[in-house]
């Protein structure tokens, strides 16, 4: 038997366990050139909230019974795909679900000496983001003061290490005084700012007083906008994610104060995951596996154990209250560490 989570209703605002369904249903037979994997650990992210609510930006949303799609890493159990053998680890796009069927084509090859966390954050979407975010659009400059929003999450966790790496004084910015406390002391910012304290914007000012080169924003709305008021000359905005938008219920609704981002002739870029060839995901890869076994950047994760918790892990990311990527466990194998 298999247990999959689909879309039961759309949530107004944060999706929770009331928002999906779970369907048992038998496995059917294995189609040929297909593997079968048993899946032990869910990547659960903010893009699947987004596409549980009926608006568009890069991703169709999910349709009320659909599987909800997320990256998963899992075991192959049963194989009628050449080169695939019982055994073998995988990851790929195969949703909230004990058991996935998948051609090969679909499927990143997992090599078991790194650990499934590491595949799933550094190795993928979190890890890869941040390496690209500042590779091809951030360019850091040694001395130079980086902002990095939603610093503790997924992400920003890697981002700030990385501009760390890149010689950059970093100020991240996160939701309240232990995610602050985690992302100077753990992930190495020089400073860290919590958006929701009054004067916010009196805070970034005193702490980037040669204003903010480069900014790698997550978040949007208003705390976007105080960092925009605050730009150096010719700074970089790296836009990433809309995460304050679209928790909202009105996802349509947003911030921008341009004024001083054209003031100081700034230049705003963005980009997706999505657009990335396989062969610079490859390269990407590469980079972050080495800087992961040189010690220099280190997977922060938040690891909930069992497939019955899964929306409730999603909601808990979108809430602020899980620390780095969260990842949903649903079993432990043995030649793998979690
Ligand atoms: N461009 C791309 O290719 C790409 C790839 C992956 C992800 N993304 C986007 O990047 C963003 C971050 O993704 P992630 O996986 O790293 O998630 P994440 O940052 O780990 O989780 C979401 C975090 O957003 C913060 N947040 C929630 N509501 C907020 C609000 N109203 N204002 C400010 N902060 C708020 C919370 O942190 P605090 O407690 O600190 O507020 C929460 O922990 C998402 O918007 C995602 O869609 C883009």
């Amino acid at each position: 038997m298999n247990r999959k989570f689909t879309l039961a209703r759309r949530p107004e605002t944060l999706p929770g366990p009331e928002h999906f369904s779970v369907v048992e249903e038998e496995l059917p037979a294995l189609a040929e050139g297909h593997v079968r994997l048993r899946l032990a650990m869910a990547a659960v992210s903010p893009w699947q909230a987004q596409r549980c609510k009926d608006f568009s930006n890069y991703v169709e949303p999910f349709a009320i019974g659909e599987l909800i799609s997320c990256d998963m890493l899992g075991q192959v159990v049963e194989s009628r795909a050449a080169g695939w053998a019982e055994g073998d680890f995988a990851m790929g796009r195969l949703g909230w679900q004990e058991y996935a069927d998948a051609t090969p084509a679909a499927l990143t090859r997992v090599d078991p000496a790194l650990s499934m966390s590491t595949w799933l954050t550094a190795l993928s979407s979190p890890g890869l983001s941040a390496w690209f975010g500042f590779a091809d659009h951030a360019r850091p400059m040694p001395g130079e003061t980086c902002v990095i929003t939603s610093a503790a999450g997924a992400l920003g966790s890697f981002a700030v290490q990385i501009a760390k790496a890149g010689g950059m004084r970093v100020i991240g910015i996160a939701g309240g005084e232990a995610k602050c406390q985690f992302v100077t002391e753990t992930l190495g910012a020089d400073a860290c700012l919590d958006y929701r304290l009054p004067d916010f914007e009196g805070h970034l000012r005193a702490a980037a007083p040669a204003g903010v080169h480069v900014f790698y924003d997550t978040v949007g709305g208003l705390t976007a906008d105080a960092v925009f008021a605050n730009m150096a000359k010719y700074g970089r905005i790296v836009l990433v994610g809309r995460s304050d938008a679209n928790n909202s219920a009105d996802p349509g609704a947003d911030f921008a104060n341009m004024r001083m981002v054209w003031a100081r002739e700034c230049t705003v870029e963005t980009f997706s995951m999505y657009s990335l060839l396989p062969e610079r995901r490859a390269t990407g890869r590469a980079r972050m596996a080495a800087l992961v076994r040189s010690g220099a950047v280190r997977p922060q994760v938040s690891i909930v154990e069992g497939f019955e918790h899964t929306p409730q892990a999603l909601h808990d990311v979108l809430a602020g209250k899980l620390l780095g990527k969260a990842l949903v466990r649903y079993w432990q194998p043995d030649a793998i560490s979690p």
